[in-house]
């Protein structure tokens, strides 16, 4: 049972995330990459399930996001919007998939969106991005954009520390965010930037910024379900609150699982036919 009821039970579109942030309510964004977590975030009463190309390393156990394929995305995605009943499902095209010739670009969208029945797409970058995010929205397929410390771009930052600390990357990302706006964006994700920056392009766009490491004044949030039901202690950033400690509760039980195999215990007489 969740602690949360959502106020309306019908399927999250993009109009709707754009009406929340007009009406001031925050947009609860969290990942998933199978049915299972899938339809217990949905029951849950999360507004958008992104099934983000995090899955190369929390699913596949990469360093970095740039080894997934759409053909892995298609195999994650097509479970969790089976699984989704209310949440708006978002995919993320990996990496090669978009930033080459628009045409490839809408192409892989199209092949994700028909593939899975999701609900868009996400794709990361600024103004370079322009031509790839029209050619896809040409195709009826909502785009969400992704500033910031976008991950795919790990081997040019070279470093994962907070992007646009410096006024010239700053400058240019409250620009990047317009024109991805102007573009037909319906939101743009804001990875580890300051918050003060963070509202300052919350301010100039007209569509719902989501935050991950953005501070509060972002439409809504995102985090990564494996990092905030504590699956991964080993990722600990500043701007993950933690909500459960699910590894520890998991390796637990399968401990006291064996125990009871190895002694015997297990099945006992309620537990056989
Ligand atoms: O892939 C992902 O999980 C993401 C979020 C961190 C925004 O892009």
């Amino acid at each position: 049972m969740s602690t949360y009821t959502p106020t309306d039970p019908k399927k999250v579109t993009t109009k709707r995330i754009k009406d929340m942030m007009l009406a001031g309510e925050k947009i609860a964004m969290i990942t998933s990459y199978d049915y299972t977590m899938a339809s217990l975030v949905d029951q849950a009463g999360v507004d958008i399930i992104l099934v983000g190309d995090s899955a190369s390393n929390v699913m596949q156990g990469n360093a970095t996001t740039l080894p997934i394929t759409v053909d892995d995305m298609i195999v994650y995605a097509r479970t969790v919007a089976r699984a989704a009943k209310r949440a708006m499902v978002v995919v993320d095209m990996p990496f090669g998939s978009y930033q080459g010739d628009p045409i490839e670009a809408q192409r892989n969208a199209v092949r994700i969106m028909r593939e899975t029945g999701a609900d868009g797409v996400k794709l990361e970058g600024g103004r370079e991005m322009r031509g790839a995010i029209e050619m896809i929205l040409r195709a009826g397929i909502p785009v969400m954009g992704h500033l910031g410390l976008t991950p795919q771009s790990i081997n040019k930052f070279g470093t994962y520390a907070t992007r646009a600390q410096d006024e010239a990357e700053a400058l240019r990302l409250i620009a990047d965010a317009k024109v991805l706006d102007e573009a037909g964006c319906f939101a743009i994700v804001l990875e580890k930037i300051p918050a003060q920056l963070a509202a300052k392009v919350s301010q100039s766009v007209s569509v719902p910024t989501i935050g991950i490491g953005a501070g509060p004044a972002c439409a809504g949030q995102v985090l990564v379900a494996h990092d905030m039901l504590g699956l991964n202690s080993a990722f600990k950033p500043k701007f993950l609150r933690v909500y459960n400690n699910l590894g520890e509760q998991i390796i637990d039980s399968v401990g006291n699982y064996i125990v009871d195999v190895k002694s015997g215990d297990f099945p006992n007489e309620h537990e056989q036919y």
